[in-house]
């Protein structure tokens, strides 16, 4: 509650495990802990770090994270609900401050009959002892029963109240394939609060996915009947259509005050950067028009739209643009700025860099401003990105030396590529490839080679204007398993070498 007897509700951040979860969205983890840093920066009530039992790399992330970030926020693992999860996931959180274990099992009849292949009665028997377990090693225990929404509520009631019994603080209501409205998320929350005896000693918390774009509103619908915690992910990332949005949910309710009459500790001014970072880490770009941290949010085109602004902001604007974090101008740097300068551009971006990174993104900002007259947040951004994405790799093997490049309107590209390896200089050239992009690419994977067939490839400028940075991110599947690499320069093939050596270098580090 707050000093007026406004209810705060408790944002639990999932984007490091339902959000990851989703295609191209899979993070290393020095990628994990910068966008951990940036949910602490946000201040997000619970850090849902991963899936500890997935995979090693699972497990040492959510480790590290409640290793690593010892204040206040509570640092999650998800774990079903079997004495090897639940084992394996304690030994992951265990380090936290303030650790928490989420534990779930399916409770829809389809889920019932055709996944589980359980009864009723064995549903509850499992996920009471999951529960219990759960308890066994930490107060803080969270039980979802997911595919709640396609639940019979008589039989959700009994789950929900079982698992409070058996000592869950929270329960959290999935909508796990975003099958609800929202009279019919209200009414299952509602329900429960009715029903079930129990339910005051546990916070009730949501979790909506976005199938038929109601997870905000769906969310927003169980809030209003009285769900403590909302489950939500930034940008929206998660499985197919994503999850419920942090930035808009948590508008919602600053911005509807008057009406929701509750509100977050959220520091909304780091919405945006938080965003960015995603993107950047991610190469997932969230569309112009997205709520809140697109960049036409807040951007006005009509004239009479204009002149209100002019008059008064309030005529067209519930929110001020500075609110989420957007800054009043992007034009920034010049190759006359200094470090400082840098330093304060890039804390503001929302990032935190070593004496020793801040130097080596100087160095390349030097460059960049050499280049192009104008350097803005976009193109810093995408400069501290790659030297997070190179810090992160343990081994980063292959480099780019030089490459040449010519190329024409009816011939094949002709390509001269140097790369070094150790200490080692490799050079190729060939002429071959549909443009030169595809040649570079080809000249790359005949250095290393590996076998790489691109699957995914994607070009972002980083800011307006043809001198831009280019952003490459693409995917490369090497014996069955996919690989995530991206790049940025301002030259678009130079982008494509380095996404594509990010890639050869993370199957190296996988290899050893
Ligand atoms: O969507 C879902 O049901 C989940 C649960 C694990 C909470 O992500
Ligand atoms: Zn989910």
């Amino acid at each position: 509650m707050t000093t007026n007897g406004d209810r705060i509700i408790k944002i639990f951040d999932t984007t490091l495990r339902d959000g990851e979860q989703s295609p191209g969205c899979s993070m290393n983890l020095q990628e994990k802990m910068e966008v951990a840093q940036a949910l602490i920066a946000l201040n997000v009530d619970i850090i849902e770090a991963g899936f500890p039992i997935a995979s090693p790399g699972d497990f040492e992330a959510v480790r590290e994270i409640a290793t690593a970030f010892r204040g206040p926020t509570t640092i999650c693992g998800l774990a079903r609900c079997n004495d090897a999860d639940i084992d394996r996931c304690w030994e992951a959180v265990k380090h936290a401050a303030q650790p928490r274990i989420h534990v779930f099992l399916a409770t829809s009849a389809i889920h019932r009959e055709f996944k589980l292949k359980m009864t009723p009665d064995e549903i509850i028997h499992r996920a009471v002892a999951g529960v219990r377990r759960a308890v066994s090693y930490c107060d803080d225990v969270e039980f979802s029963p997911e595919d709640a929404a396609r639940t019979e509520l008589d039989f959700l009631c009994q789950v929900v109240e079982k698992a409070i019994d058996a000592g869950a603080t929270t329960v959290n209501i999935p909508d796990t394939v975003g099958y609800a409205t929202p009279a019919h998320m209200a009414r299952v929350i509602a329900t429960l609060r009715d029903r079930v005896p129990n339910i005051d000693k546990a916070t009730i918390s949501i979790h909506c996915h976005n199938d038929l774009g109601l997870a905000v509103a769906n969310s927003l619908a169980a809030v209003e009947q009285g769900a403590g915690q909302i489950e939500c992910t930034v940008n929206g990332i998660g499985e197919r259509a994503g999850n419920c949005s942090l930035e808009e949910i948590v508008m919602a309710m600053r911005v509807r005050h008057d009406y929701f009459h509750c509100d977050t500790r959220i520091n909304t001014q780091r919405l945006v950067p938080t965003s960015r970072l995603l993107t950047s880490v991610t190469g997932m770009a969230v569309q112009r028009n997205k709520a809140i941290v697109g960049r036409n949010a807040f951007a006005h085109e009509a004239g009479i739209h204009q002149d209100g602004m002019l008059k008064e902001p309030r005529t067209y604007e519930i929110m001020r643009p500075e609110d989420v974090g957007f800054s009043k101008t992007d034009l920034v740097l010049g190759k006359h700025s200094g470090r400082a300068a840098l330093a304060d551009r890039a804390k503001a971006l929302g990032y935190q860099l070593t004496g020793e990174q801040l130097q080596r993104v100087f160095e390349e900002f030097k460059l960049l401003a050499d280049k192009k007259k104008e350097v803005y947040d976009g193109d810093i951004a995408a400069l501290i990105q790659q030297e997070i994405q190179q810090a992160g790799e343990d081994d980063n093997e292959w480099s780019l030396v030089s490459f040449e490049l010519s190329s024409g309107t009816g011939r094949k590209p002709h390509v001269r590529l140097t790369l070094r390896r150790g200490g080692e200089e490799f050079c190729e050239e060939l002429t071959d490839g549909d443009g030169p992009i595809d040649a570079g690419f080809l000249a790359t994977k005949k250095i290393t080679g590996l076998d790489l067939v691109c699957k995914d490839f994607r070009v972002r400028s980083a800011t307006v204007g043809h001198d831009a940075i280019g952003e490459v991110t693409l995917e490369v599947e090497h014996k069955g398993q996919i690989y995530r690499g991206s790049g940025a320069s301002t030259d678009t093939v130079e982008a494509t070498i380095k996404a594509a050596l990010n890639a050869v270098n993370r199957i190296g580090a996988n290899k050893k």
